[in-house]
């Protein structure tokens, strides 16, 4: 195949990159992202301070340019947050407790019910826990530990056919203390009948030649408790050839892992533009990362 997009689709996975609406108008973008890729992340149209900027009062303008953009061309889209402590727009930094909660559920509510129907996922919760594997302490999560189970029932209630995703970084390494606390809690979840159907490992690799201890056990343990797995916002620093290729086959080789996702599109559109860490260089040109990523798949 010729294309990351196709090439996934051979084995029924999906190739996607992250967009931002106010890149679309430059065409070399445009062009590759629409041409490589067949799913689309907004890179932060979709987040809680775009969406909701004044409590009760939501925006989709940018995120709608994103989604009007990617389906116009065939492309599918995953929403990218509902609940996170980071993007949180000035009005709901500074609430908390039951009013907090509430304006959770209500923002959860309201994104979901413009969406509805019309993604592929939603990253309901973001990187809700600590590098020690103990929940994050956020204004979210001091509304009470069950913030989290309390965001997916809700997410479920709002929209009954979307995939409902808990997504974070540095749950990439299976001895790695996050990885378990992330483990623990879909088991958890899944025990208890807490809707779930995702997770999103965020895959934001700092190079080197070998991938973090046990990647592909990671995702077939997480699979195995009855998930999909994805990876969700892959960049590696300096294209790691050997990296962005054991990331694909590790995927590859889960059958639950459905697909792939680098964050942006070339490296002067990344959040981590100065480690060059896409498929796409400045010009627009295939880096051997491209290459290496299209073998593998
Ligand atoms: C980043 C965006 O790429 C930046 O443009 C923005 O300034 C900050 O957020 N984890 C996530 C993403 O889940 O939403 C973040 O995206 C990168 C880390």
């Amino acid at each position: 195949e010729s294309t990351l997009g196709a090439a996934a689709a051979q084995s029924g996975r999906y190739f996607g990159t992250a967009i931002a609406a106010s890149r679309l108008s430059n065409s070399t973008y445009s062009t590759i992202a629409a041409r490589e890729f067949n799913m689309i992340t907004a890179e932060n149209e979709m987040k809680p301070d775009a969406t909701e900027p004044n409590r009760g009062q939501f925006t989709f303008s940018a995120g709608d340019q994103i989604y009007n953009w990617a389906t116009q061309r065939g492309l599918k889209v995953r929403g990218h947050t509902l609940a996170w402590h980071a993007q949180q727009p000035g009005w709901m930094q500074n609430l908390s407790g039951s009013t907090l909660r509430q304006a959770m559920i209500d923002h959860i509510n309201g994104v979901m019910a413009h969406y509805k129907g019309k993604l592929a996922a939603w990253d309901v919760v973001n990187e809700a826990f600590e590098e020690n594997g103990s929940r994050r302490n956020s204004n979210l999560q001091r509304t009470g530990n069950d913030w989290i189970e309390a965001a997916f029932r809700a997410a479920r209630t709002a929209d009954p056919s979307v995939k409902l995703c808990y997504n974070d970084y540095n749950i990439e390494n299976w001895s790695y203390a996050k990885t378990q606390g992330v483990y623990n809690m879909i088991r958890d979840f899944k025990s208890r009948g807490v809707p779930i159907d995702c997770v999103g490992l965020q895959t934001h690799f700092t190079g080197g030649s070998s991938l973090p201890g046990n990647f592909q056990t990671t995702l077939s343990s997480f699979a195995a408790l009855g998930v999909d797995v994805a990876l969700t916002e892959v960049d590696v620093t300096n294209s790691s050839t050997s990296q962005y290729a054991g990331l694909t086959q590790a995927c590859l080789n889960v059958p639950r892992c459905i697909g792939i996702t680098v964050w942006g599109v070339r490296d002067s559109d990344s959040w981590r533009s100065s480690e060059s860490p896409l498929l796409f260089d400045g010009n627009g040109n295939k880096k051997a990362a491209y290459t290496s990523v299209l073998n593998a798949l």
